[in-house]
């Protein structure tokens, strides 16, 4: 795990007061668009804004609530009198630069997976566990898009009769994979539509009319890739159930924008259907679709640019004789709730602090 913090930094519950300076490293990515994009129609009080990419983008000049900023190339010298920093430009970068930003006094929100499993970094969904944040020594992680849907969906349940199973089959679109991976998907859906051939570049299969497993890597041994891993194990914590048992079965899908799941869900007594509405309709970043008589449930077209999670397809499993289970088909916008949205929400707790 890599070193968070200088030895000489405390651990510490630090907020920021008044209206800080904001700094995106990746803010030309496909999550760093919509970062500046949440920060501009939630009124975030941004003082003074600095954009952070790699050489390529920088000079690239970037419209913000009327003005523009251009675009910087990322040094560890780029966070002096940054407040916060909203980190979106993968897993290696954040490892090699949030260090500095702590250092230079920013607090860091994640969207890699750098830290996501370091107990001394909360793992945070605000309607779940925002309560977690009191910890934070400088670093928040925020959720793989996945474990982030699922748990606005689960938690509201569990809070109520506590799950003993989830078992999980994604629905994952191409926005999940970042910018190279949607222009792949239209480049090739265009190809194939003029009769084209069209050779994967982002991608190792063809993409167009097309789905197959996530194209994270397999571990040999389980079988399971590491989308799937990550799921698992960041569910478990953003829920803290340590141990709970999770199935889950990951797949890319030719969908633009926004994820889907199928979610079948064991509680340790019978939970009614009726009541699980109820108890999902009453919780905060969710919105019930699930009007049978129409068969509209939740859909990527339908959530796309949307913050809330729907979640709809309530069903009595009727696969566990023992009554206990339920079905849910649930969906999401994970350039929002499962990245950008949800690292706002985390800066705005950051505020309220
Ligand atoms: N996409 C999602 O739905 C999603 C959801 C949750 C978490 N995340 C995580 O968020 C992160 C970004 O994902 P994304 O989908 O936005 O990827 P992306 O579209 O590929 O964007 C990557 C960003 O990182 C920047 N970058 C790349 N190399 C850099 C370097 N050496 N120095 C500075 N900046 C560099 C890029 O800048 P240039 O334009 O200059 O190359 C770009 O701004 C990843 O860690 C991903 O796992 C993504």
């Amino acid at each position: 795990m890599p070193t968070l913090l200088a030895p000489s930094r405390q651990p510490t519950s630090q907020s920021i007061a008044g209206s800080p300076v904001v700094a995106i490293v990746g803010a030309t990515g496909a999550v760093g668009v919509e970062l500046l994009r949440c920060l501009e129609q939630r009124g975030f009080p941004v003082r003074a804004l600095k954009l952070l990419a790699s050489a390529r983008s920088a000079g690239k000049i970037v419209p913000f609530r009327g003005e523009t900023v251009t675009v910087e190339t990322l040094t560890d010298d780029s966070f002096a009198g940054v407040d916060i920093a909203l980190f979106s430009a993968g897993s290696a970068i954040s490892k090699r630069h949030a260090a500095a930003a702590v250092q230079a006094g920013a607090i860091v929100v994640d969207n890699s997976s750098a830290f996501r499993m370091d107990p001394d970094v909360p793992l945070v969904v605000p309607e779940v566990n925002a309560a977690s944040l009191a910890c934070h020594r400088g670093i928040i992680a925020n959720p793989n898009c996945v474990a982030a849907i699922a748990t606005v969906a689960l938690a509201p349940l569990h809070r109520a009769q506590a799950i003993r199973r989830v078992s999980a089959a994604t629905y994952q679109a191409a926005s999940g994979g970042g910018a190279a991976m949607m222009e792949e998907l239209r480049a090739s859906t265009e190809a194939y539509l003029r009769g084209e051939d069209y050779a994967p570049r982002a991608l190792p299969h063809p993409y167009a009319f097309n789905l197959f497993s996530h194209n994270a890597e397999v571990d040999p041994d389980s079988g399971y890739n590491g989308e799937e891993l990550k799921v698992v194990a960041e569910t478990r914590r953003i829920l803290d159930i340590a141990d709970l048992p999770i199935g889950i079965t990951c797949i890319r899908v030719p969908v633009l924008r926004a994820h889907a799941m199928a979610l079948t869900v064991t509680f340790d007594e019978p939970m009614s259907v009726d009541a699980a509405r109820r108890l999902l309709a009453s919780a905060p970043g969710l919105r019930v679709v699930d009007d049978r008589a129409a068969n509209h449930f939740p859909m990527p077209s339908d959530v796309s640019g949307q913050d809330d999670v729907l979640v709809g397809r309530i069903r009595t499993d009727i696969g566990d004789p023992s009554g206990r289970s339920l079905a849910l088909f649930v969906a999401g916008d994970q350039l929002l709730k499962g990245a950008a949205l949800n690292a706002v929400q985390i800066a705005e707790l950051l505020l309220k602090r």
